[in-house]
């Protein structure tokens, strides 16, 4: 196992040094990037420090070093896990056999195609969030968003490494596409649908780290199991700093949650729109938004690709080992939620076709915890307002619940009924509109905007009024 490299152009810990082909393509896909960086990233502040963190080891402890850099300066690299010895297949028709160094042909596209899904992403969540530095709340908001952008670009450059190290030609183009598809362009959109929406203002930032990129932890998680031993070690070592991110979105809503109640009961009433809050409703209505929108990432309940793919071994389900059966699935049977006729009913099936909703349930299981944890700060401000998750089939675009009215209740709706009551449960425009109304920058370290909570801690130790950002 491989130090990290720091002395290269590319800092590494996969030896690039001892495989000069690569080390030069990978050499020639990097000021591609960069160009992509500085124009489709961060809108400004790119001549500014911020205080980031750096991979500098991949083991349990320390593996980060903080300091401030220029964006641009960042030293994006190579990471993977430390691999694990004799680590064998944990799931599908080849479990217990030796995982693979290299990858087989016949699975050459199958697993270039999730690569290149799982790739794309990265960079199209940079750019939804370009121009959220112009409006952030405090220093420190903005320092955790450059963070977050820094930290999707390496994890870009680590399914490029992918690409390159191990698809040939092929391989390089693909690489080359991801810096050409740009979010929401009609003729070049990025490949999933939830990443060509736009992140125009904060609260869809923290809405979005908190469901979007937990979609990529589940993810990830699953490719983690990939019988592709370098890819599996790549998703291990991204998971590790795709904590931060949602760690992001959590603690932010919890935050503008604090910050309401305070409005709330320092003006007794529900509506602080007037004294510049959030109300509890709207944010309601923005996690109806994007937990929705971010379920269809997982795909139809009932898949046979998915079959397929955990079959093979390529993509499993999310920490696969804790799940108590045989990893196989040929001969057990699950159920999924689907809707017939106006009836929403549990349906039956062969559990391989179900490993998509296996995955989005124990996703759907994760969210929860956050709104409890939400509903904490609701109580203990003696406000009387739970949030809660919409249900499964409310607002959908992929599956069964695709072109039906569901209510958040789950009651199947007529298009009347739907288009009379959407309003309560989605954000209109007029709110969204209010919501940016309230995006003014604060950039005074240790202040905050008048519509969310200062956070209890700083990052690495630091005050909350630390200069995060020199601008
Ligand atoms: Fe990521
Ligand atoms: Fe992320």
């Amino acid at each position: 196992m491989a130090e990290i490299d720091y002395s290269s152009k590319i800092p590494n810990n996969v030896n690039l040094a001892d495989d000069r082909r690569l080390q030069r393509a990978l050499e020639s896909w990097q000021p591609k990037f960069v160009e992509w960086w500085k124009e489709m990233g961060p809108a400004g502040f790119q001549g500014d420090e911020v205080y980031l963190r750096t991979a500098v080891d991949v083991g349990k402890e320390g593996w980060a070093h903080f300091g401030h850099v220029q964006m641009p300066e960042y030293r994006w690299g190579i990471f993977l896990a430390k691999p694990e010895e004799n680590r064998t297949i944990g799931f599908g028709d080849q479990k217990g056999e030796p995982v693979w160094q290299e990858v087989p042909g016949e699975y050459r596209s199958d697993l270039r195609r999730l690569i290149v899904v799982q790739g794309d992403t990265e960079p199209a969540s940079v750019e939804q969030q370009r121009l959220l530095g112009k409006s952030a709340p405090s220093l420190y908001d903005l320092r955790n968003l450059f963070q977050v952008n820094i930290e999707e670009g390496r994890h870009l450059w680590a399914m490029v490494y992918l690409l390159h190290g191990y698809f040939g030609r092929e391989g390089r183009d693909e690489a080359d596409a991801m810096l050409e598809r740009r979010s929401g362009d009609p003729d070049q959109p990025r490949i999933l649908e939830a990443f060509n929406e736009k992140t125009p203002d904060w609260l869809s930032f923290f809405m979005f780290t908190y469901f979007t990129d937990r979609d990529g932890k589940y993810q990830l998680g699953a490719l983690k199991e990939s019988a592709f031993d370098p890819l599996s070690r790549t998703c291990d070592f991204m998971l590790k700093e795709e904590a931060h991110h949602m760690f992001v979105g959590a603690s932010g809503i919890g935050r503008i949650i604090q910050r309401t109640c305070e409005l709330m009961n320092e003006h007794d009433t529900a509506d602080i729109s007037a004294y510049g809050g959030i109300n509890l409703d709207t944010i309601q209505r923005y996690i109806n938004f994007h937990y929705s929108v971010s379920m269809d990432l997982f795909g139809a309940p009932k898949s046979t690709n998915a079959a397929t793919y955990y079959s093979a071994g390529l993509k499993g389900r999310f920490a696969e080992a804790s799940k108590d059966d045989d990893h196989e699935l040929e001969h057990s049977e699950s159920t999924f939620l689907t809707i017939d006729d106006g009836k929403i009913f549990e349906e039956t099936s062969r559990a391989l076709n179900l490993v998509n909703d296996d995955v989005r349930s124990d996703y759907s299981e994760d969210c929860g915890k956050g709104v409890r944890r939400w509903n904490r700060i609701l109580a203990d401000h003696g406000v009387d307002f739970e949030m809660g998750l919409p249900h499964l089939g409310f607002h959908r675009g992929v599956g069964p619940f695709a072109n039906v009215n569901v209510s958040p209740e789950g009651v199947v709706l007529s298009d009347e009924e739907w288009a009379e009551s959407a309003h309560q449960w989605l954000p209109s425009e007029a709110e969204q509109a209010f919501v940016s109304s309230l995006m003014v920058p604060v950039y005074e370290p240790g202040k905050m905007a008048g519509w969310i909570a200062p956070p209890s801690s700083g990052i690495n130790t630091k005050p909350v009024d630390f200069d995060y950002v020199r601008l």
